[in-house]
Protein backbone atom coordinates (compact mmCIF):
# COMPACT_ATOMS: atom_id res chain seq x y z
CA UNK A 1 0.00 0.00 0.00
CA UNK A 2 1.43 3.42 -0.85
CA UNK A 3 0.35 5.94 1.36
CA UNK A 4 -0.04 9.44 -0.16
CA UNK A 5 0.06 12.82 1.64
CA UNK A 6 -2.22 15.46 0.46
CA UNK A 7 -2.91 18.82 2.45
CA UNK A 8 -2.01 17.54 6.08
CA UNK A 9 -3.92 13.76 5.28
CA UNK A 10 -2.29 10.41 3.74
CA UNK A 11 -4.34 9.28 1.14
CA UNK A 12 -4.41 5.21 0.15
CA UNK A 13 -2.74 5.65 -3.48
CA UNK A 14 -2.46 2.19 -4.71
CA UNK A 15 -1.48 -1.38 -3.59
CA UNK A 16 -3.31 -2.95 -6.53
CA UNK A 17 -1.67 -4.52 -9.59
CA UNK A 18 -2.67 -5.60 -12.88
CA UNK A 19 -2.52 -9.28 -13.48
CA UNK A 20 -1.04 -11.76 -15.86
CA UNK A 21 -4.72 -12.12 -16.94
CA UNK A 22 -5.67 -9.63 -19.31
CA UNK A 23 -8.20 -6.58 -17.45
CA UNK A 24 -7.60 -8.48 -14.09
CA UNK A 25 -5.76 -7.21 -10.95
CA UNK A 26 -4.02 -8.75 -7.49
CA UNK A 27 -3.49 -7.72 -4.69
CA UNK A 28 -1.69 -9.14 -1.82
CA UNK A 29 -1.61 -8.44 2.22
CA UNK A 30 -0.01 -10.03 5.46
CA UNK A 31 -1.80 -9.71 8.56
CA UNK A 32 -1.18 -10.62 12.02
CA UNK A 33 -2.73 -12.65 14.76
CA UNK A 34 -3.36 -11.12 18.13
CA UNK A 35 -4.17 -12.29 21.78
CA UNK A 36 -6.88 -10.45 23.77
CA UNK A 37 -5.81 -9.41 27.66
CA UNK A 38 -9.48 -8.50 27.76
CA UNK A 39 -11.89 -11.37 26.03
CA UNK A 40 -14.54 -10.76 23.69
CA UNK A 41 -17.03 -13.51 24.55
CA UNK A 42 -20.59 -13.27 23.91
CA UNK A 43 -21.93 -11.26 20.91
CA UNK A 44 -25.35 -10.62 19.12
CA UNK A 45 -27.51 -9.59 15.63
CA UNK A 46 -24.43 -8.73 12.91
CA UNK A 47 -21.42 -9.78 15.45
CA UNK A 48 -21.90 -6.82 17.73
CA UNK A 49 -19.86 -7.43 20.73
CA UNK A 50 -21.01 -8.19 24.23
CA UNK A 51 -18.60 -6.38 25.93
CA UNK A 52 -15.56 -4.30 24.61
CA UNK A 53 -12.00 -6.02 24.49
CA UNK A 54 -7.98 -5.26 24.15
CA UNK A 55 -5.58 -7.08 22.68
CA UNK A 56 -1.79 -7.57 21.87
CA UNK A 57 -1.18 -7.54 18.16
CA UNK A 58 1.32 -10.23 17.59
CA UNK A 59 4.17 -10.05 14.98
CA UNK A 60 5.29 -13.87 13.08
CA UNK A 61 2.24 -15.63 13.25
CA UNK A 62 0.61 -14.44 10.02
CA UNK A 63 -1.44 -15.03 7.20
CA UNK A 64 -0.50 -14.42 3.73
CA UNK A 65 -3.49 -13.50 1.54
CA UNK A 66 -3.43 -12.47 -2.23
CA UNK A 67 -6.26 -11.80 -4.00
CA UNK A 68 -6.39 -11.85 -8.30
CA UNK A 69 -9.69 -10.40 -9.46
CA UNK A 70 -10.48 -11.55 -12.72
CA UNK A 71 -13.28 -9.29 -15.09
CA UNK A 72 -16.97 -11.70 -15.04
CA UNK A 73 -18.11 -12.20 -18.98
CA UNK A 74 -21.30 -10.89 -17.93
CA UNK A 75 -22.24 -8.73 -14.23
CA UNK A 76 -23.90 -10.12 -12.08
CA UNK A 77 -25.16 -10.64 -8.74
CA UNK A 78 -23.70 -14.07 -8.09
CA UNK A 79 -20.64 -14.20 -5.84
CA UNK A 80 -17.78 -16.39 -7.80
CA UNK A 81 -15.05 -17.35 -5.81
CA UNK A 82 -12.17 -20.13 -5.79
CA UNK A 83 -10.25 -20.34 -2.83
CA UNK A 84 -7.17 -22.52 -2.11
CA UNK A 85 -5.47 -22.74 1.55
CA UNK A 86 -1.46 -23.60 1.77
CA UNK A 87 -2.22 -24.38 -1.90
CA UNK A 88 -4.82 -27.08 -1.60
CA UNK A 89 -8.95 -26.81 -2.19
CA UNK A 90 -10.62 -26.78 1.42
CA UNK A 91 -14.54 -27.02 0.57
CA UNK A 92 -15.11 -26.13 4.56
CA UNK A 93 -12.99 -22.38 3.87
CA UNK A 94 -14.28 -21.75 0.57
CA UNK A 95 -17.95 -22.34 1.54
CA UNK A 96 -17.55 -20.01 4.98
CA UNK A 97 -15.62 -17.08 2.55
CA UNK A 98 -18.41 -17.43 -0.09
CA UNK A 99 -20.95 -17.23 2.93
CA UNK A 100 -18.87 -14.00 4.15
CA UNK A 101 -18.74 -12.64 0.52
CA UNK A 102 -22.61 -12.77 -0.22
CA UNK A 103 -23.62 -11.52 2.92
CA UNK A 104 -21.63 -8.62 2.67
CA UNK A 105 -21.56 -7.79 -1.05
CA UNK A 106 -23.37 -4.60 -0.06
CA UNK A 107 -19.39 -3.27 0.36
CA UNK A 108 -17.64 -4.84 -2.00
CA UNK A 109 -19.42 -3.73 -5.15
CA UNK A 110 -16.82 -4.86 -7.56
CA UNK A 111 -17.79 -8.26 -7.07
CA UNK A 112 -20.53 -7.65 -9.46
CA UNK A 113 -18.16 -7.27 -12.28
CA UNK A 114 -15.04 -9.42 -10.69
CA UNK A 115 -14.80 -13.10 -10.12
CA UNK A 116 -12.19 -13.64 -7.53
CA UNK A 117 -9.02 -16.20 -6.86
CA UNK A 118 -7.71 -16.02 -3.14
CA UNK A 119 -4.95 -17.77 -1.84
CA UNK A 120 -3.67 -17.96 1.63
CA UNK A 121 -1.10 -19.20 3.89
CA UNK A 122 -0.44 -19.01 7.13
CA UNK A 123 3.40 -18.93 8.86
CA UNK A 124 2.03 -20.60 11.83
CA UNK A 125 0.62 -24.50 12.29
CA UNK A 126 -2.83 -25.20 12.70
CA UNK A 127 -4.45 -25.95 16.13
CA UNK A 128 -1.63 -24.26 18.08
CA UNK A 129 -4.14 -21.06 20.02
CA UNK A 130 -3.06 -18.65 17.38
CA UNK A 131 -5.99 -17.23 16.40
CA UNK A 132 -6.16 -18.10 12.67
CA UNK A 133 -9.41 -16.63 12.18
CA UNK A 134 -7.91 -13.38 12.74
CA UNK A 135 -5.39 -12.76 10.67
CA UNK A 136 -7.18 -14.50 8.10
CA UNK A 137 -10.10 -12.33 8.22
CA UNK A 138 -7.97 -9.48 8.57
CA UNK A 139 -5.72 -10.29 5.75
CA UNK A 140 -8.51 -10.79 3.61
CA UNK A 141 -10.63 -7.95 4.54
CA UNK A 142 -7.62 -5.92 3.64
CA UNK A 143 -7.46 -7.12 0.65
CA UNK A 144 -11.05 -6.94 -0.77
CA UNK A 145 -11.04 -3.24 0.69
CA UNK A 146 -7.68 -2.12 -1.34
CA UNK A 147 -9.89 -3.77 -4.91
CA UNK A 148 -12.87 -1.84 -3.76
CA UNK A 149 -11.26 0.81 -3.35
CA UNK A 150 -9.28 0.28 -6.25
CA UNK A 151 -11.97 0.27 -8.44
CA UNK A 152 -14.69 2.31 -7.71
CA UNK A 153 -11.42 4.98 -7.43
CA UNK A 154 -12.75 6.14 -4.29
CA UNK A 155 -10.45 9.18 -2.68
CA UNK A 156 -9.82 7.77 0.39
CA UNK A 157 -7.81 8.51 3.78
CA UNK A 158 -5.36 5.79 5.69
CA UNK A 159 -7.48 6.45 8.43
CA UNK A 160 -10.89 5.44 6.78
CA UNK A 161 -9.20 2.47 5.09
CA UNK A 162 -8.32 0.89 8.17
CA UNK A 163 -11.39 1.27 9.84
CA UNK A 164 -13.79 0.02 6.58
CA UNK A 165 -10.91 -3.24 6.90
CA UNK A 166 -11.27 -3.28 10.65
CA UNK A 167 -14.88 -3.09 9.79
CA UNK A 168 -14.94 -5.76 7.07
CA UNK A 169 -12.76 -8.25 9.11
CA UNK A 170 -15.04 -7.95 12.33
CA UNK A 171 -18.30 -9.49 9.59
CA UNK A 172 -15.84 -11.95 9.11
CA UNK A 173 -14.31 -12.69 13.16
CA UNK A 174 -15.36 -10.40 15.92
CA UNK A 175 -11.63 -10.11 16.94
CA UNK A 176 -10.13 -10.32 13.36
CA UNK A 177 -11.18 -6.30 14.00
CA UNK A 178 -8.11 -5.65 16.00
CA UNK A 179 -5.34 -7.44 13.63
CA UNK A 180 -5.93 -4.29 11.64
CA UNK A 181 -3.94 -2.45 13.64
CA UNK A 182 -0.02 -3.26 15.34
CA UNK A 183 0.74 -2.75 18.87
CA UNK A 184 -2.46 -2.65 21.15
CA UNK A 185 -6.04 -2.65 19.77
CA UNK A 186 -9.44 -2.33 21.33
CA UNK A 187 -13.31 -3.11 19.92
CA UNK A 188 -16.46 -2.95 21.48
CA UNK A 189 -18.03 0.72 22.28
CA UNK A 190 -16.87 2.01 25.81
CA UNK A 191 -17.05 5.17 27.19
CA UNK A 192 -13.40 4.92 28.42
CA UNK A 193 -12.34 5.27 24.92
CA UNK A 194 -13.56 7.88 23.38
CA UNK A 195 -13.80 6.73 19.30
CA UNK A 196 -14.41 3.40 20.37
CA UNK A 197 -16.84 1.46 18.32
CA UNK A 198 -18.81 -1.89 17.95
CA UNK A 199 -18.42 -1.46 14.44
CA UNK A 200 -14.31 -1.44 14.83
CA UNK A 201 -11.16 -1.27 16.36
CA UNK A 202 -9.17 1.35 17.03
CA UNK A 203 -5.55 1.88 18.24
CA UNK A 204 -4.64 2.33 21.59
CA UNK A 205 -0.94 2.82 21.66
CA UNK A 206 -0.77 6.11 22.77
CA UNK A 207 1.23 6.53 25.93
CA UNK A 208 2.07 3.40 26.08
CA UNK A 209 4.91 2.46 28.67
CA UNK A 210 8.17 0.99 27.04
CA UNK A 211 7.63 -1.81 29.52
CA UNK A 212 5.05 -3.09 27.26
CA UNK A 213 6.01 -1.52 23.76
CA UNK A 214 7.62 -5.24 22.76
CA UNK A 215 6.23 -8.15 25.21
CA UNK A 216 6.98 -11.62 24.51
CA UNK A 217 4.23 -14.10 23.88
CA UNK A 218 5.32 -17.59 24.03
CA UNK A 219 2.98 -20.14 23.38
CA UNK A 220 2.58 -23.35 24.84
CA UNK A 221 0.66 -25.73 22.61
CA UNK A 222 -0.49 -28.31 25.21
CA UNK A 223 -3.03 -29.61 23.22
CA UNK A 224 -3.26 -29.39 18.93
CA UNK A 225 -6.62 -31.44 18.46
CA UNK A 226 -9.45 -29.51 17.18
CA UNK A 227 -11.59 -27.73 19.85
CA UNK A 228 -14.24 -29.58 21.34
CA UNK A 229 -16.93 -26.19 21.05
CA UNK A 230 -16.65 -23.44 18.19
CA UNK A 231 -15.85 -19.99 19.48
CA UNK A 232 -19.36 -19.01 17.71
CA UNK A 233 -21.58 -21.86 20.15
CA UNK A 234 -19.46 -20.36 23.00
CA UNK A 235 -20.51 -16.96 22.04
CA UNK A 236 -23.85 -18.12 22.13
CA UNK A 237 -23.77 -19.12 25.48
CA UNK A 238 -23.61 -16.09 26.69
CA UNK A 239 -27.26 -14.44 25.54
CA UNK A 240 -29.00 -16.53 28.46
CA UNK A 241 -25.92 -17.10 31.05
CA UNK A 242 -26.81 -16.30 34.53
CA UNK A 243 -23.32 -13.97 35.29
CA UNK A 244 -23.84 -11.73 32.05
CA UNK A 245 -24.78 -8.39 33.91
CA UNK A 246 -21.69 -9.08 36.11
CA UNK A 247 -19.42 -10.00 33.43
CA UNK A 248 -19.50 -6.76 31.72
CA UNK A 249 -19.46 -4.44 35.27
CA UNK A 250 -16.23 -6.71 35.57
CA UNK A 251 -14.78 -5.87 31.79
CA UNK A 252 -15.89 -2.31 32.67
CA UNK A 253 -13.41 -2.28 35.68
CA UNK A 254 -10.81 -4.68 33.95
CA UNK A 255 -9.70 -2.53 31.21
CA UNK A 256 -10.11 1.19 33.32
CA UNK A 257 -7.20 -0.79 35.19
CA UNK A 258 -5.45 -2.36 32.15
CA UNK A 259 -5.19 1.10 30.74
CA UNK A 260 -3.70 2.21 33.48
CA UNK A 261 -1.39 -0.41 33.93
CA UNK A 262 -0.26 -0.26 30.11
CA UNK A 263 0.47 3.60 30.39
CA UNK A 264 2.27 3.69 33.60
CA UNK A 265 4.13 0.49 33.15
CA UNK A 266 2.53 -1.32 36.30
CA UNK A 267 3.24 -5.30 35.92
CA UNK A 268 1.83 -6.13 38.71
CA UNK A 269 -1.75 -5.00 37.62
CA UNK A 270 -0.95 -5.58 34.06
CA UNK A 271 -0.65 -9.28 34.95
CA UNK A 272 -3.68 -9.50 37.86
CA UNK A 273 -6.22 -8.36 35.05
CA UNK A 274 -4.72 -10.20 32.24
CA UNK A 275 -4.72 -13.84 34.45
CA UNK A 276 -8.32 -12.70 35.62
CA UNK A 277 -9.42 -12.24 32.13
CA UNK A 278 -8.01 -16.08 31.36
CA UNK A 279 -9.53 -17.22 34.09
CA UNK A 280 -12.88 -15.64 34.09
CA UNK A 281 -13.19 -16.62 30.49
CA UNK A 282 -12.71 -20.21 31.36
CA UNK A 283 -14.91 -19.90 34.25
CA UNK A 284 -17.90 -18.26 32.06
CA UNK A 285 -17.35 -21.67 29.70
CA UNK A 286 -17.71 -23.93 33.09
CA UNK A 287 -20.59 -22.05 34.19
CA UNK A 288 -22.55 -21.99 30.77
CA UNK A 289 -25.85 -23.98 30.44
CA UNK A 290 -24.77 -26.22 29.17
CA UNK A 291 -20.90 -26.08 30.33
CA UNK A 292 -18.30 -26.65 28.84
CA UNK A 293 -14.14 -26.66 29.28
CA UNK A 294 -11.76 -26.08 26.84
CA UNK A 295 -8.86 -26.37 29.14
CA UNK A 296 -6.88 -29.45 29.83
CA UNK A 297 -5.24 -30.97 32.84
CA UNK A 298 -1.51 -30.08 31.12
CA UNK A 299 -3.20 -26.34 31.27
CA UNK A 300 -3.80 -26.65 34.85
CA UNK A 301 -0.20 -27.97 35.52
CA UNK A 302 1.76 -25.51 33.35
CA UNK A 303 -0.32 -22.47 35.09
CA UNK A 304 1.46 -24.20 38.38
CA UNK A 305 4.27 -24.36 37.36
CA UNK A 306 4.42 -20.75 36.19
CA UNK A 307 3.08 -19.61 39.49
CA UNK A 308 5.45 -21.40 41.37
CA UNK A 309 8.81 -20.00 39.02
CA UNK A 310 7.36 -16.66 39.61
CA UNK A 311 7.18 -16.82 43.29
CA UNK A 312 10.83 -18.20 43.48
CA UNK A 313 12.30 -16.04 41.41
CA UNK A 314 10.49 -13.09 41.64
CA UNK A 315 10.10 -12.05 37.61
CA UNK A 316 8.07 -10.22 35.63
CA UNK A 317 5.98 -13.39 33.58
CA UNK A 318 2.28 -13.85 33.06
CA UNK A 319 -0.37 -15.65 30.77
CA UNK A 320 -3.15 -15.89 29.00
CA UNK A 321 -5.66 -18.32 27.26
CA UNK A 322 -7.51 -18.44 24.57
CA UNK A 323 -10.22 -19.93 23.58
CA UNK A 324 -8.60 -23.38 23.64
CA UNK A 325 -5.68 -25.12 26.37
CA UNK A 326 -3.01 -23.64 25.15
CA UNK A 327 -0.97 -20.76 27.40
CA UNK A 328 0.31 -17.68 26.21
CA UNK A 329 3.21 -16.41 28.35
CA UNK A 330 3.59 -12.97 28.52
CA UNK A 331 7.06 -11.58 29.73
CA UNK A 332 8.80 -8.24 28.80
CA UNK A 333 12.70 -8.71 27.58
CA UNK A 334 14.01 -8.33 30.73
CA UNK A 335 15.53 -11.71 31.75
CA UNK A 336 13.57 -13.19 28.72
CA UNK A 337 16.85 -15.54 29.08
CA UNK A 338 16.10 -17.37 32.26
CA UNK A 339 12.34 -17.47 31.47
CA UNK A 340 13.15 -19.01 28.02
CA UNK A 341 15.02 -21.83 29.97
CA UNK A 342 12.33 -22.58 31.90
CA UNK A 343 9.80 -22.63 29.65
CA UNK A 344 12.21 -24.95 27.23
CA UNK A 345 13.13 -27.18 30.40
CA UNK A 346 9.74 -27.31 32.87
CA UNK A 347 6.93 -26.29 30.25
CA UNK A 348 7.53 -27.66 26.78
CA UNK A 349 7.50 -31.15 28.02
CA UNK A 350 3.96 -30.71 29.21
CA UNK A 351 3.36 -29.19 25.54
CA UNK A 352 2.53 -31.92 22.55
CA UNK A 353 5.24 -32.81 20.73
CA UNK A 354 6.99 -30.35 23.12
CA UNK A 355 5.92 -27.52 20.82
CA UNK A 356 6.26 -23.57 21.91
CA UNK A 357 6.01 -20.63 19.56
CA UNK A 358 8.06 -17.60 20.68
CA UNK A 359 6.15 -14.53 19.10
CA UNK A 360 5.86 -11.13 20.01
CA UNK A 361 4.82 -7.37 19.68
CA UNK A 362 4.15 -6.58 16.23
CA UNK A 363 3.09 -3.38 14.16
CA UNK A 364 0.38 -4.96 12.22
CA UNK A 365 -0.17 -5.52 8.81
CA UNK A 366 1.19 -4.83 5.24
CA UNK A 367 0.56 -5.48 1.53
CA UNK A 368 2.88 -8.01 0.52
CA UNK A 369 2.86 -6.71 -3.60
O1 LIG B 1 -13.36 -13.83 16.87
P1 LIG B 1 -14.04 -15.04 17.41
O2 LIG B 1 -15.49 -15.07 17.11
O3 LIG B 1 -13.36 -16.30 17.03
O4 LIG B 1 -14.00 -14.97 19.03
C1 LIG B 1 -12.79 -14.93 19.71
C2 LIG B 1 -13.00 -14.89 21.16
C3 LIG B 1 -11.73 -15.02 21.98
O5 LIG B 1 -10.64 -15.36 21.18
C4 LIG B 1 -11.93 -16.10 23.02
C5 LIG B 1 -11.43 -13.75 22.75
C6 LIG B 1 -10.95 -12.57 21.94
O6 LIG B 1 -11.31 -11.45 22.31
O7 LIG B 1 -10.18 -12.75 20.98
Amino acid sequence: MIWLMISGKTYINDSVKPGSIAGSFETAWESPSNIALVKYWGKSGDQIPMNASLSMTLKHALTRTSIRAIPKKQSSDTVALSYLFEGVNQPAFTAKIEKFLIRNANLLSFLKDFSIEVESSNTFPHSTGIASSASSMSALALGLLSLEVHFSKKEITADEFLQQASNLARLGSGSASRSVYGGYAMWGNIRLYPGSSDLWAIPVNENIHPLFSKLNDSILVVDSREKSVASRAGHERMNEHPFREGRMVQVENNLASLQDALINGNWDVFARIVENEALTLHGLMLSSDPGFFLIQPNTLVVIEKLRAFRDRHNLKITYTLDAGPNLHVLYPNENLEIIREFIQKELSPMCAGHQVIHDTTGEGPAPII
